[in-house]
Formats: C-alpha cells, sequence, structure tokens
C-alpha cells in the first residue's frame, strides 16, 4: 500500500568523478527495484548526479536547503536553485545539522515550507539522542519534532514528504536499532501524524523511513516490520554493491 523508498545519504563524501562512477555502477544493479530509489549528495555533485540518473529509476536528492527564496545568506542554497538543477528530494533536519548547525525544529519547519513551495519533496529527519533514550524520552522526542516539522503544512502535501526515525545512536556507530524498536517508535510517529492529520492518511499517505547502521545485513528484517517503509542510509550507500543490496531488500 506504501511504495518503499530507500534513500542514500552520502553526506560530505565523493567528487563529480567519484559521483559519475558510484552511479554508473548502481544504475544496473538497483534497475529492477521494487522500490522507489534516492541518491542524496552534496550540492557540488547535485547536477553530475541529475546528468548520470537521466532516464533511470534513480532520483536524486540535496542534503539540506535554506528557507528563503533569495538573498543575503552566504553560503546558502534555495529550493529554487535545486529545482533548476533537476532535483527532486532534500533532506531536512537531519541529527547531523541538529547537532553541529544549529538546526531547531522551528527551521526545520520553515525548510520544509519552502521545500514544498518549490516543488521539492522532503525526508525529514526525527530521532532521539542517546541520552533522550535513557530517560526514556524516546517517544516525546519524536512526537515533539514531528508536530513542529508539520506546523501548518497542509494535509494535500502529505504524499510529497518522506519521514526519515533516525535515532542519533544509531548513526554511524554500527548499533541498529533492534527492528521492533524501531518499529514501536515510526508507530509513534504515525500515531502522531494521525492526530494531526487523520489516521487513514497516517495510515495510507505517510512513508516513514528508518534510518542508522542500516545495511545489507540487516535491511531486509528491518523492512519485514509492518511500519516501516523504507531506510535512509548514511555509509552503506557510498557502496553500489552494498547500496544496491538494501535497495532490493
Ligand atoms: P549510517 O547509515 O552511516 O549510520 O548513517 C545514517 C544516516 O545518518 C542517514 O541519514
Amino acid at each position: 500500500m506504501r511504495r518503499p523508498i530507500i534513500a542514500g545519504n552520502w553526506k560530505m563524501n565523493n567528487t563529480i568523478a567519484e559521483t559519475k562512477a558510484l552511479i554508473a555502477d548502481l544504475i544496473p544493479l538497483v534497475k529492477d527495484a521494487a522500490c522507489d530509489v534516492v541518491v542524496c549528495t552534496p550540492y557540488t555533485d547535485l547536477a553530475a548526479a541529475v546528468e548520470a540518473t537521466r532516464g533511470t529509476n534513480i532520483k536524486v536528492g540535496a542534503e539540506n536547503v535554506h528557507w528563503a527564496e533569495k538573498g543575503a545568506f552566504t553560503g546558502e542554497i534555495s529550493a529554487k536553485m535545486l529545482v533548476e538543477l533537476g532535483v527532486e528530494y532534500v533532506i531536512i533536519g537531519h541529527s547531523e545539522r541538529r547537532q553541529y548547525f544549529g538546526e531547531t525544529d522551528e527551521t526545520v519547519n520553515m525548510r520544509v515550507k519552502a521545500a514544498l513551495a518549490a516543488g521539492l519533496k522532503p525526508i525529514i529527519c526525527v530521532g532521539e539522542t542517546l541520552a533522550e533514550r535513557e530517560s526514556g524520552k524516546t517517544a516525546e522526542v519524536v512526537t515533539r519534532q514531528t508536530r513542529a516539522a508539520f506546523k501548518d503544512i497542509d494535509k494535500d502535501e502529505l504524499d510529497n514528504i518522506v519521514i526519515a526515525y533516525e535515532p542519533v545512536w544509531a548513526i554511524g556507530t554500527g548499533k541498529t536499532a533492534t527492528a521492533e524498536d524501531a518499529n514501536d517508535t515510526i508507530k509513534v510517529i504515525r500515531d502522531t501524524m494521525a492526530e494531526l492529520y487523520c489516521p487513514k492518511c497516517a495510515e495510507s499517505r505517510v512513508r516513514i523511513q528508518y534510518g542508522g547502521s542500516m545495511n545489507p545485513k540487516n535491511a531486509s528484517e528491518l523492512m519485514a516490520m509492518p511500519e516501516i517503509d523504507g531506510g535512509l542510509i548514511g555509509g552503506a550507500s557510498l557502496k553500489a554493491e552494498d547500496f544496491s543490496k538494501v535497495v532490493n531488500f
């Protein structure tokens, strides 16, 4: 009912030459995928990624976007600039942005609005830190982050938005949430969406990925869980073979 979506988040990896090589390797390996396939690349690789994926089933995403249409924001990139390049998705509110670059629930919401207004599809990241998990606050944190991200977002946009649940302690650590824990927290997020919109919308139109040390070994178990609709893949998206194995879970 909900089409799975597997997205790679390359983070600050790959030059243009490496982008072309990785995508060339990836194309034949994922051509028969039963899910949506996305690669999110650094800004400087986007044009090459769009060119390299043209006519294939691989879509391209950015890793962030500014909320303003244009102006005096040195070093920032607008949604319109991404659309002009042929970019379709954009990651918003990744925990690394929240942790190192001052991203807040409020700026996540501003970026989501700007992305949607320009026709981009946001992949909105939520997730608790280790301290929050250990103090029993996981549900509270993801509920707060989800409510804030969707403030004033119309129900009509739900088909254009993906949520990624990424427990911060599982990112790049090799520690994966158990499939059951990931499923339970994603259920909390879906219930929040049901309250914000409607139960049927949350059930049929909201795709929620898991992210955090997802790899060829654990992908099928995670993807078998009823609430998990895909993955946001960091480290394992940097090798064509590993990423294709996740895509073909
Ligand atoms: P890893 O897959 O490297 O843990 O990264 C996950 C992530 O942050 C994807 O956005």
